[in-house]
C-alpha cells in the first residue's frame, strides 16, 4: 500500500466490513428540491463558489509544447490556455481588448504562434501581450502594454490545470489543497498520458452529478449491468481532506486483503479509490485508468460534464490504443452517460412537481451531507436538515 492514508482507510474497511456494513456515521437527512433548481441559489454558486475557488480545468498534458492553444467556455467565463515559450501555460479571458471580440475557438488543442483577432487584427503573442495594432497612428496615446488580455489566476499542480475563471480573482492553492496533494503525488498524476476527452451539456443541475459521486448506496443497482458486479454493496469508507473528500468503494476482491501482508493491499484491485476536489470534480482511480470529471453549472437545469481520461502513459501500441479506447466508450458511454447523468436527468425532470418537499437521505449517503454542509459553509446557506 502506497501511502499511510489509503493504509488507514483499508484498514477501516476491514473493520466495517468485518462487523456490519453501514458505518453509522450520521443519522438519516434532508434536502429541500429547491436548491437544485432556485435561480438566486445557482447565481450564489457562481459568485461564491466557481467565480472565487480554484476549480480544476483539466491536465497538464492537453498543452505539452510552447504554443499549445485551448479554449474552455464554463461557467460564463471563456477562457484561453496557453503554453508560452517560458514553458508556464497561463489563462486569459478570451476576449479582445479592443471591442470584446472572442479571440479564438480551439475546444480541443491546437498550436499557435500568435493570437490574431478576427475583427480588427489586433494580435497577442503566447504571453497574452498586444503585439500588434493595425493602423495604430489612429490610436493616439494607446498604450499597448495596459491591453494584454485579461488574465485569470491559473496554476499547474500535480499535473492538474487549476484556475480561478475571474479576472482580478487571487488564488491561495497550498491553502486550498488543504494536503490533497499527497495523494495526487501518489497516484502519479503529474505523470499520467491525457488519453481521451469528452464535453457533453446535459439536462440536470450539477448538484445532482455530484450527489451520484458521494455514495456507493446505488452501485450495484443503478449500475448493475455495467460496473455494479465489481464492487461490494455499500461499502465505502469516506475522509475529509479540508474541504476534499478521500473514499474508497470496495471492490469484490477487497475480503482477500485479510489474507495478506499489507504490502499487497492494491489501492486500485481491491478497492476503488475516488476524490471530490471541492466544488466540482471528481476523480475516480479504475484499475488501470483514471477518470477527472468535472461538473460546471450552465443555468439552473444544465451541467456541461467535461471527462478527462488518464491513462499511465501514452498507448505504445495498438493493442493498448483500443484496449484504453473500448474502456473509455464503457465508462464514459455505458456507465457516466448512460446511467448516472441519465439518473440525475431522470430527478431534475421532476423536481418542480411537488412529489417530494424534501429528499430523505439514508446512512450509505452520508457522502452527500458532507459535501453539502461544505456548501452551506460557503454560500452562508442551510441546505441539510435533520
Ligand atoms: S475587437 Fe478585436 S481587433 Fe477589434
Ligand atoms: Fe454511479
Amino acid at each position: 500500500m502506497e501511502f499511510p492514508a489509503h493504509l488507514t482507510q483499508f484498514k477501516r474497511m476491514l473493520t466495517s466490513l468485518a462487523t456490519e456494513r453501514t458505518a453509522k456515521l450520521a443519522k438519516p437527512f434532508h434536502i429541500a428540491p429547491e436548491i437544485y433548481f432556485d435561480a438566486g441559489r445557482a447565481k450564489a454558486e457562481l459568485d461564491k463558489l466557481f467565480h472565487r475557488l480554484p476549480l480544476v480545468l483539466g491536465h497538464e498534458s492537453a498543452l505539452p509544447k510552447a504554443g499549445d492553444v485551448m479554449t474552455l467556455d464554463l461557467v460564463e467565463r471563456p477562457l484561453i490556455l496557453m503554453r508560452a515559450r517560458d514553458g508556464q501555460i497561463r489563462g486569459f479571458l478570451n476576449a479582445c481588448r479592443h471591442r470584446g471580440a472572442r479571440l479564438a475557438d480551439c475546444p480541443e488543442p491546437a498550436r499557435k504562434s500568435a493570437l490574431i483577432c478576427p475583427y480588427h487584427n489586433w494580435t497577442y503573442d503566447l504571453n497574452g501581450h498586444l503585439k500588434h495594432v493595425p493602423c495604430i497612428e489612429t490610436f493616439p496615446g494607446l498604450n499597448t502594454a495596459q491591453h494584454g488580455l485579461t488574465p485569470v489566476p491559473l496554476e499547474v499542480r500535480h499535473g492538474v490545470i487549476w484556475g480561478i475563471p475571474q479576472a482580478g480573482a487571487s488564488m491561495d492553492l497550498d491553502g486550498f489543497l488543504a494536503g490533497i496533494g499527497a495523494d495526487l503525488d501518489v497516484f502519479g498524476f503529474g505523470a499520467m498520458h491525457g488519453f481521451a476527452r469528452a464535453v457533453t451539456r446535459r439536462k440536470t443541475n450539477w448538484k445532482l452529478v455530484m450527489d451520484a459521486f458521494l455514495e456507493s448506496y446505488h452501485v450495484v443497482r443503478l449500475h448493475h449491468k455495467t460496473v455494479g458486479p465489481f464492487f461490494q454493496d455499500g461499502a465505502a469508507i469516506l475522509d475529509q481532506v479540508g474541504p476534499h473528500i478521500r473514499s474508497i468503494v470496495a471492490r469484490q476482491e477487497f475480503p482477500e486483503i485479510a489474507n495478506l501482508p499489507e504490502s499487497a493491499w492494491d489501492a486500485r484491485r481491491h478497492a476503488s479509490f475516488a476524490y471530490v476536489l471541492y466544488p466540482n470534480t471528481v476523480l475516480v482511480l479504475h484499475p488501470d485508468y483514471t477518470s477527472i470529471l468535472g461538473m460546471f453549472p450552465a443555468g439552473t437545469d444544465h451541467t456541461d460534464f467535461v471527462h478527462v481520461m488518464l491513462t499511465p502513459h501514452a498507448p505504445r501500441n495498438e493493442k493498448e490504443r483500443d484496449h484504453w479506447q473500448r474502456s473509455f466508450e464503457l465508462i464514459e458511454g455505458g456507465v457516466f452517460q448512460a446511467e448516472d447523468l441519465w439518473i440525475s436527468e431522470r430527478i431534475q425532470a421532476g423536481l418542480r412537481s411537488g412529489a417530494n418537499t424534501r429528499f430523505t437521505f439514508g446512512q450509505l449517503e452520508y457522502g452527500i451531507k458532507v459535501f453539502h454542509q461544505n456548501l452551506d459553509r460557503d454560500l452562508g446557506t442551510r441546505s441539510i436538515e435533520d
